[in-house]
């Protein structure tokens, strides 16, 4: 049964990680963290560190990480809701009562997820087993699917005179079959019939795995009957929340920053076998942004891949007004057509997948760019059709909720309308230009802070410092001349206002000749221009304002060095590096 989150953030807030650790593992305190013995093995030294600042443990002979549920449940052996209960106590909060309703609803999803899984691993063997499945092992053969393809899948077939029914009503009421969307009632000879019948079904999970509805696909060639039937809704299969493949796409999170989402099942099956696995279909509706956001949760880049024809771009089209309202700084999402009559499963199958990335990376446009160009398409070079087109446009920016991203592609949208219309009257055009252009550095502005790293807001920081109080870094020159910068740029520069002070010349910012916009940037980011303002020459604060910044860098040296290790030591587990490991987060704490 689900906890409310809130319930779930408390008990996190009111337990630290090590308070709950130490109750069974004997911790010593080590600068930020708290190290012991692994709970998960049998060990002389200490691998297995807990940090509270974080909410968690990490074992690094067993690679085993978590929060405090996590522990209680590997360590005591106990289910979730068991842990949970244990360390609500432990919190002292009273244990959470589920009211009747999450009781029936707990208990509707059991019988739905039974009846699911039963339903899909009967027909999923029945594809690969049963003597009346040739015919559709025969059309997934002449469609290059191999078993690999139906089992990763769980592909199944359900035949054309199905009687699982049966089996079923043996188990559960009557309602709760109906619930599934699998069964409905034939009126005129008054049984419950299977929806699916003589289809071959794809089944779609939820985001953890679990079946909850269906898509089927007819293996005859007719056209009375749909080529493609869904699952209808249910309570648990909500279609504009879930996605075909997300399950599994999601896994590739980690590795991959974009994801492929796709028209039809197939198109996912066939990309998958053709070595693209972060891809997932949207389920015979049109896409919702709510579908756009779990997406964007995971990858920041939604590859849109409909198909090159007209239903294909309609989708598109309507996709893209739907899924602007959801963009977020630092997110994309592109649309990618493909050619004339290809799919993205023909596509990859015919050309292989590095022609499917090559051409994707060569064709993607960004949803704005589509927008645009799909309503400049439609417009007449006249003022009534041009002021349509704006004015559509400018709704269609207006409903983005982001407010930076708002601005930007309104911009976008303004630049390119007056870039069309270089004959309209030009005080329009400038007023419009001069807007455009305030906007753009707005977000200039909010871009570039955005993408500068901490490290570098730092040294700028130190640069600031220095460029400011050149009289008396000349003299104490010993403070910083063995200093390391990490920014290329912040570097170079850094060394050659060393070696100019050194040079005992006395010297003005004008003599370092740096570049004038990297001045500009110093100027403009340093974090620590505002504090200096009221400290100007005193020599007592800037040495601590040095001190501090040193103090920073050295961190960041060794933050980057133990990570280098860290991944070294979960590729190797030698002990040496475990030690330099430890001495390094020594050194980390001492400073
Ligand atoms: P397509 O007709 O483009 O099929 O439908 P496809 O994916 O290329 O399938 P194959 O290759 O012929 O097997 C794309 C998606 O639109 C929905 C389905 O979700 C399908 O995967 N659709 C299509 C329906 O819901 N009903 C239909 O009758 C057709
Ligand atoms: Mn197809």
């Amino acid at each position: 049964m689900k906890y409310p989150k809130e319930y779930l953030e408390e008990i996190k807030t009111r337990l630290k990680v090590s308070s709950v650790v130490s109750k069974t593992v004997q911790l010593k305190k080590r600068g930020k963290e708290f190290v012991g013995l692994s709970p998960f093995k049998t060990e002389k030294t200490p691998s297995f560190t807990v940090n509270d600042e974080k909410g968690f443990y990490h074992c690094f002979s067993t690679s085993e990480h978590g929060n405090i549920f996590d522990f209680v449940m590997k360590t005591q052996n106990l289910k979730f809701g068991e842990a949970v209960k244990f360390l609500a106590n432990l919190a002292g909060l009273q244990p959470y009562t589920f009211s009747k309703k999450d009781l029936e609803r707990e208990k509707a999803w059991q019988n739905y997820s039974l009846i699911f899984n039963q339903y899909v691993q009967f027909y999923h063997e029945n594809l690969l087993i049963n003597e009346n499945s040739n015919i559709a092992r025969e059309y997934l053969k002449n469609r290059k699917l191999s078993k690999e393809e139906v089992n990763k899948f769980k592909i199944g077939y359900v035949e054309k005179n199905p009687n699982f029914y049966k089996k079923l009503i043996k188990e559960f009421d009557e309602k709760t079959l109906i619930t599934t969307g699998l069964f409905y009632l034939d009126e005129k000879k008054n049984v419950y019939v299977e929806r699916f019948r003589d289809r071959i079904i794809f089944p779609i999970n939820s985001i953890s795995g679990k079946p909850i509805g269906l898509g089927g696909r007819t293996i005859r060639e007719n056209n009375y009957l749909a080529k493609y039937i869904n699952s209808p809704e249910t309570p648990f299969f909500k279609k504009g929340s879930n996605l075909y493949n997300l399950d599994i796409a999601r896994k590739f999170s980690n590795k991959i920053d974009h994801v492929y989402l796709v028209e039809g099942y197939m198109d996912v099956v066939g990309l998958s076998k053709n070595g693209i696995e972060n891809v997932v279909a949207n389920l015979g509706t049109s896409l919702t942004d709510r579908q756009i956001l779990i997406l964007n949760q995971f990858f920041d880049d939604v590859i849109i891949c409909f198909d090159g024809d007209d239903s294909g771009y309609r989708a598109a089209l309507r996709a893209a007004e739907n899924s602007i309202k959801e963009l977020l700084p630092e997110k994309q999402i592109s649309f990618l057509f493909l050619p004339d009559n290809e799919d993205p499963d023909s596509f990859a199958n015919k050309n292989g997948k590095d022609s499917f990335i090559d051409f994707s990376k060569k064709n993607k446009i960004f949803i704005h760019q589509f927008i645009f160009e799909h309503y400049k398409k439609e417009t007449d070079n006249n003022p009534s059709s041009m002021a349509i087109f704006e004015k559509k446009l400018r709704e269609i920016a207006n409903t983005i909720k982001d407010k930076f991203i708002k601005k930007y592609i309104l911009e976008y949208f303004l630049e390119q309308i007056s870039s069309l219309t270089p004959h309209t009257n030009n005080n329009k055009k400038q007023y419009r230009r001069k807007k455009a252009s305030s906007l753009k550095a707005t977000q200039r502005y909010f871009q570039e802070s955005k993408s500068l790293s901490q490290i570098e807001v730092k040294e700028f920081s130190l640069l600031y410092l220095i460029i400011n109080n050149l009289d008396i870094f000349q003299e104490n020159i010993h403070l910083i001349e063995k200093m390391r910068l990490f920014t290329n740029e912040n570097k170079l520069v850094f060394d050659a206002v060393i070696s100019k002070l050194k040079s005992g010349n006395k010297l003005t910012i004008d003599d370092l000749s740096i570049d004038k916009q990297l001045i500009d940037r110093i100027i403009k980011f340093s974090s620590i221009k505002y504090i200096l303002e009221n400290y100007q020459h005193d020599q007592e604060k800037i040495f601590d304002l040095l001190q501090e910044i040193k103090r920073d860098l050295k961190n960041y040296e060794l933050e980057t060095r133990i990570e280098e290790l860290e991944s070294k030591f979960a590729q190797d587990f030698s002990e040496n590096t475990f030690n330099e490991i430890k001495e390094l987060k020594k050194l980390q704490n001492i400073n």
